[in-house]
């Protein structure tokens, strides 16, 4: 099944201004950990705002084209019905932290969603595991280091259990070891059914990824097993990727 299907998707911030996407289409199947790459500026972060709903639902711009989520139109739904569908942790986590414990962060979804706080606590605790943040529940968001406001932006999507998860370079302010732990979780995830989307600058970050995608100037340009993609040694070397 598709847990996610783009198609023919262009966008420009501003009517007058370039195409920031430019026709893209792929699919995801659910279950798979897909790696998006490319250089700064090639659209990532803006890819991941249209696979989140965010785009054309919150911000303004031309979209042409379809992006479904499990089957669901994003121009159909409000992004606070898509979060159920799909979360997303931003490249700069501060947009999204905004209560004064890392636990009231963690719970404020789910308190939304007026779940039982049995219920509640089972996806806070379970999310908080997961990611091995224990340490830091009675802990103010905006104090913790970037790695791990990612790591609490991703424990608060967690709990409203989304099947798609859309991560924008969200390891990549961890050391290595936290990246280990993370990329742990995500295979923990993945074998739970999930898909995940995530954009990562290092090759290292891919090792888990079972496709591989890159973005050029807006275009996609490559999408294919990780595989194939790092047996392309005069690929990588002239990309810098090693
Ligand atoms: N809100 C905005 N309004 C106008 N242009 C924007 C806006 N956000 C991004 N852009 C432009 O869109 C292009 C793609 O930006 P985007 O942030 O999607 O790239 P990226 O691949 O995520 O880059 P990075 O690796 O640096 O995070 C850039 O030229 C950027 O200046
Ligand atoms: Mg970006």
């Amino acid at each position: 099944m598709k847990a996610v299907i783009v198609k023919n998707l262009s966008y420009r911030y501003q009517a007058e201004g370039k195409d920031i996407l430019k026709n893209i289409s792929f699919d995801v199947i659910r279950g798979e950990i897909i790696t998006l790459m490319g250089l700064s500026g090639c659209g990532k972060s803006t890819l991941c705002c249209c696979l989140s709903g965010i785009i054309p639902n919150c911000q303004g711009g031309i979209m042409e084209g379809e992006v479904l989520i499990n089957g669901i139109d994003t121009r159909d739904y409000g992004v606070a019905r898509l979060a159920r569908e799909v979360g997303i942790v931003f490249q700069d986590p501060d947009t999204q932290l905004f209560s004064p414990t890392v636990e009231d962060e963690i719970a404020f979804a789910p308190e939304n969603m007026c779940l039982s706080p049995i219920r509640i606590r089972e996806r806070m605790d379970y999310a908080v595991d997961l990611l091995g943040i224990g340490s830091l529940r009675n802990a103010n968001p905006h104090k913790l280091s970037g790695g791990e406001k990612h790591l609490v932006a991703l424990a608060s999507v967690l709990t409203l259990d989304p099947s798609v998860l859309v991560l924008d370079e969200a390891l990549s302010q961890l050391d290595h070891a936290g990246r280990r732990k993370v990329a742990h979780a995500l295979e923990k995830l993945r074998s739970q059914g999930k898909t995940i989307i995530a954009v990562e600058h290092d090759l290292k970050t891919a090792v888990i990824a079972d496709r591989i995608m890159v973005m050029q100037n807006g275009e996609l340009t490559r999408y294919e097993p990780r595989e194939t993609f790092l047996a392309d040694r005069d690929f990588l070397l002239a990309s810098r990727l090693i």
